[in-house]
């Protein structure tokens, strides 16, 4: 039986490589995939999740949720990693969708449908989980699993020193999902980080004839050239790939138990999270927190998903 599951994503190029591996993943039925805000406006988030459907045409469309701008805005975008446009400067075309339907009016839709067997992979900003979470209280008990990429344990930061991209984009919701009573798993920048996608990655592509073959050679050449330009490393991370694994392929990840909270103050802290590693924890908020990879199968699992979202033609 395929795990239902909705996709949380602020495309950006690392969510886009998820997306193709999980519409084409037959242990995944995506039922929605919603967007947010964070690399990109949350107006062009949600043209990027239309625009990676429309041009991946799955046999079966998952339900589209539209990003709306957090509560105290975005303090900071991914465009100087993941282009103008978040998906490499690409510019898709896309139709107009009539009757756009709010990301976490369509996370609670399918949760209140779907009790108790719908995970949330959630690889941006946690707005839209913290906003189903607060306009419906029952719904932290009616999911399966929200297994969240974010964060860091020992490791530091990417957009400051002390902070990882999703959670310091909206670190109000990232509190607000720590702290709510569903079952969690964390993906951090300590494992995530470990996985690097060198320039062999374009001799493993599906053949440019096949739709996720060319949509993956037109995106990916851009944020080489911007991970090579911004951090002179010659490979990009792909940290929703990662997360994505850590859902399909647990076995490949070891983990710990944690209680966790973010930081949702300081000028220097905002949007770390803190992990309360005291002999007597006085945090309350447990979750299973990543803290290892088996680096070269992740990587493999990655490219044999990435042949698999060529068959579709
Ligand atoms: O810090 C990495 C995370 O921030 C990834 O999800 C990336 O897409 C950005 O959203
Ligand atoms: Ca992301």
């Amino acid at each position: 039986m395929a795990r239902k599951v909705i996709l949380d994503v602020d495309p950006g190029i690392d969510d886009a490589i998820a997306l193709c591996l999980a519409l084409s993943d037959p242990r995944l039925d995506v039922v929605a995939v919603t967007a947010v805000g964070g690399n990109v406006s949350p107006e062009q988030a949600t043209r990027n999740v239309q625009a990676i459907i429309e041009l991946l045409d799955p046999p079966r469309w998952p339900r589209i949720g539209a990003a709306s701008m957090p509560d105290d805005g975005l303090p900071v975008d991914g465009r100087r990693v993941h282009g103008p446009d978040g998906l490499g400067g690409a510019n898709f075309a896309v139709a107009e969708l009539h009757h756009r339907r709010p990301s976490e009016k369509v996370i609670s839709d399918v949760l209140r449908s779907d009790p108790d067997s719908v995970t949330i992979l959630a690889l941006g900003p946690l707005t839209n989980v913290a906003r189903a979470f607060q306009r419906d209280p029952e719904l932290p008990s009616l999911v399966g699993r929200v297994v969240m990429m974010g964060g860091a344990v020992r490791g530091p930061g990417n957009i400051t020193a002390a902070a990882e991209f999703n959670m310091y984009c909206d670190p109000q919701s990232a509190r607000a999902v720590f702290r709510s009573r569903c079952t969690k798993t964390l993906v951090p920048l300590d494992v995530t980080n470990q996985v690097v996608m060198t320039y062999d990655l374009f001799h493993e592509l599906p053949a440019e004839s096949t739709r996720a073959g060319k949509f993956l050679r037109t995106i990916l050449p851009p944020v080489f050239r911007s991970y090579r330009q911004e951090f002179g490393l010659e490979g990009i991370h792909i940290h929703d790939a990662v997360a994505l694994a850590a859902l399909t392929d647990a076995e490949l990840f070891a983990t710990e138990e944690m209680v966790g909270d973010v930081e949702t103050k300081g000028e220097l802290t905002t949007g770390a999270t803190i992990f309360d590693r005291r002999r007597v924890p006085v945090f309350q908020h447990n979750m299973e927190v990543a803290v290892g990879v088996d680096i070269e199968k992740v990587k493999a699992q990655v490219m044999r998903g990435l042949e698999r979202a060529g068959r579709w033609g």
